[in-house]
């Protein structure tokens, strides 16, 4: 992966995007952060899950923490997922194929979804909704397909949160400002988790969070750290949001570079995770 192809990566419309491989396997490392991991580990703690039950999965990407709760619903139970991307459902369905347990992927809106009212017993929503124009409305949708007595599962990134160690604390202050200010789509959608439930009228939620940390990197060897956008990204980033002169672009790359080679580069991003039942009664 070459840096310029980091540049820029979003998941609002992964299919039309030229670096769209990249997009996909950067799935797959993101799927092995430590945060993500523990997130998913309490998620299926929170939810267990039994035999029978059907669990969707909204932006599922290429499927694998559906694929992986699928044996939780044994061979009675369903995973559906679904994804506006036809390249993700193409790649989670090429995963659901070595799969034992009922798995179904299909293209779709999360704003719009093609089931039933109350035909889900979960709906799980992992790092999609800070690509969504209406967040809240997809929330709304998904609590729509749960039955009463339904679980909803999110669990998604708090850009806000974003902390650059190279030993300059302007620098560090900078990238902070910057990812403290939403510009185009609900980057800190993560601290919000719990309010949007409550926004539907779930009211009894229970939430953790989990940082993933990079405490050493070779811009060498990869042009961004593990699942991350490139610094030429984030310098672009940081432009946009006013905080970097354009002039000053490659002195901000550099600097985190050198810092990187000399082994003085670290970096931090808080995750959040929620789950609620939807009343017995319904809402
Ligand atoms: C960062 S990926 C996360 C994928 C997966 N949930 C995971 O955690 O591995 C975001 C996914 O959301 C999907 N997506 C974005 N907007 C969507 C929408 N409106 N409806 C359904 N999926 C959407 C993208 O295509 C992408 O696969």
């Amino acid at each position: 992966m070459k840096a310029d192809e980091t540049h820029g990566l979003g998941y609002e419309r992964v299919d039309d995007d030229p670096n769209v491989g990249v997009l996909l396997a950067t799935m797959d490392v993101t799927a092995g952060w430590e945060a993500t991991r523990r997130l998913r580990a309490w998620e299926r703690h929170q939810l267990r899950l039994e035999p029978g039950q059907r669990l969707l999965d909204v932006g599922c990407g290429l499927g694998d923490a559906a694929l992986a709760l699928a044996a939780d619903l044994g061979t009675d139970g369903e995973v559906v997922g679904v994804d506006a991307s036809a390249e993700m459902v193409l790649g989670a369905r090429a995963r659901a194929r070595a799969a034992t347990y009922p798995a179904r992927f299909t293209v779709g809106d999360a704003l719009k979804l093609d089931e039933s009212d109350d035909s889900f017993d979960v709906v799980r929503c992992e790092r999609t909704l800070q690509w969504m124009t209406d967040p809240k409305a997809a929330v709304a949708e998904m609590v729509r397909v749960l039955r009463a007595g339904g679980l909803i599962s999110l669990i998604d990134t708090d850009w806000s949160t974003l902390e650059i160690n190279v030993g300059d604390d302007d620098l560090a202050r900078r990238v902070r400002d910057a990812m403290r200010t939403e510009r185009r789509r609900p980057s800190n959608i993560g601290r919000r988790l719990v309010g949007l439930l409550r926004d539907v009228g779930l009211e009894r939620v229970v939430k953790t969070s989990a940082t993933q940390t990079w405490d050493a990197w070779d811009p060498d060897e990869s042009p961004a750290p593990d699942g991350c956008f490139s610094m030429s990204s984030l310098a672009d980033d940081l432009v946009d949001a006013g905080q970097l002169e354009a002039v000053d672009r490659e002195w901000f790359v550099s600097m985190i570079h050198t810092a990187a080679r000399d082994g003085r580069f670290s970096m931090a991003l808080k995750m959040h995770a929620v789950v609620a039942a939807v009343p017995p009664t319904g809402l």
